[in-house]
């Protein structure tokens, strides 16, 4: 088959890339938290290139955008392509984005070439994977496929705003939340590119690889209740200080950490003190904890170590304590059969080494896993460095993705024919 992918499409996907990375509730960073204006405004400008695309778009209530090439067959089942349009704060242009845009490409090639789908073929760009905003990750995906909870409708964000009243607030259709998923039976498989965010593929001089799983992943918020004082005449022995035993906690998660090595990444990325003035013993820490493994069991079992530790401590320095956990997802594995056929597509494409790599991030594709096949590409980004503003891709290897998609696409394209044509 030709291979379009051209100059001209590469610096579209750039100069996409660019527009929605200005795209920021914060002026001297990019921030696109779920359901705030910029990601309101970044998803409308996805519809728009969606539907000049040739996608037939729809939005649903929480916000995905969602577009369907449809298939002429009515029988056909659904075909993902999907990522994130919400961000980190004071992330890259990068990551979710890129996923997206690549699916766009794919569809105005098979649009352009008049290819008959035997499936319909979506792209979808999820609302909200990170759970930046309500440390719940997999917003979006998880209404894709009917696992939203909805308990999380009444978790709030740091100024107590619930994801209710943002749904609310943005016009979404709280029912909707609970109708828009994509039926188990309908389901063909799912596909997600993303970029690397890890140092293999800069190591491997290579510009894409297969992935293999995604690490399981525990995120838990935790709260420390001491006893604000003076902080000139309180004396040492008689304080609970609730940072000194948050500080103790966070110190343990690392020791722990290391220790495990490559079997466990642990995290405190998130920390509320209050009331946070210079003379006042805080009373009160909120953290996060995020605890990522290859290995479920594993992950559980560290969980309720860790959860020790934080009761030894309270006990010892006379704290009250709350232990929630926010989301627990177990490991996922990629398709074998979707991960053969992307290999033929990275191999077929030019790429002259075949790898494939665990991901300890997270991704949409751990939600769709519960109702579909998945399989993800990495592709390479500058020194591995990703949640950040440094996050970089070279538009050679855009280049060399997009060609990794197109390949794939026609791979499954061929597949499901051939499966239709044993069964006339
Ligand atoms: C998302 O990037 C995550 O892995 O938390
Ligand atoms: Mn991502
Ligand atoms: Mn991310």
């Amino acid at each position: 088959m030709e291979n379009i992918v051209t100059n001209e499409t590469v610096i579209r996907i750039v100069n996409r890339l660019n527009q929605l990375g200005n795209l920021s509730d914060d002026a001297n960073c990019l921030s696109r938290f779920y359901g705030t204006t910029a990601h309101k405004v970044s998803g409308d400008l996805l519809i728009s290139w969606m539907e000049t695309a040739g996608l037939v778009v729809t939005k649903d209530g929480i916000g995905n955008i969602k577009g369907i090439l449809q298939s002429k067959n009515k029988k056909a089942k659904h075909f993902v392509m999907g990522s994130h349009y919400d961000t980190v704060f004071n992330a890259g242009n990068y990551d979710g984005p890129l996923g997206i845009l690549l699916g766009i490409e794919v569809v105005k090639r098979i649009l352009k070439e008049n290819i008959q789908l035997p499936f319909h073929l979506n792209v979808i760009a999820f609302a909200d994977e990170e759970g930046a905003r309500f440390n719940t990750a997999y917003l979006g995906s998880s209404v894709l496929v009917k696992e939203f909870d909805k308990t999380w409708l009444e978790r709030t964000d740091d100024d107590g705003v619930s994801l209710n009243d943002v749904i609310n607030e943005n016009k979404g259709d709280i029912d909707d939340i609970f109708n828009a998923f994509i039926p188990k039976k309908d389901w063909l498989g799912y596909f997600e590119a993303h970029i690397e965010q890890g140092p293999i593929l800069c190591k491997e001089n290579l510009p894409v690889c297969l992935v293999s799983s995604i690490a399981a992943q525990t995120r838990i918020n935790i709260e420390w209740f001491g006893e604000c004082g003076h902080a000139g005449t309180y004396p040492m022995d008689l304080r609970n200080d609730a940072l000194c035993a948050a500080a103790e906690f966070v110190l343990e998660v690392e020791k722990i950490g290391r220790e495990q090595k490559t079997n466990l990444v642990a995290t405190v990325g998130k920390l509320n003190l209050e009331p946070n003035v210079s003379n006042v013993i805080p009373g009160r820490v909120n953290h996060s904890l995020d605890l990522r493994s290859p290995d479920d069991l594993f992950l559980v079992a560290i969980t309720k170590k860790l959860k020790r530790k934080l009761l030894e401590i309270a006990r010892r320095r006379l704290l009250k304590y709350k232990w929630s956990i926010m989301q627990a997802n177990p490991s996922v594995l990629c398709d074998s059969n979707l991960k053969q056929a992307l290999g033929r597509s990275i191999i077929s494409s030019g790429v002259n080494q075949l790898i494939e790599i665990p991901s300890g991030a997270g991704h949409d594709a751990v939600m769709i896993s519960k109702v579909a096949p998945v399989s993800m590409l990495f592709i390479r980004c500058k020194a591995g460095i990703s949640h950040n503003p440094l996050e970089y891709v070279a538009p050679h290897d855009i280049a060399e993705a997009l060609k990794v998609c197109d390949n794939f696409i026609n791979e499954i394209i061929i597949l499901e024919n051939k499966k239709s044509n044993k069964h006339e």
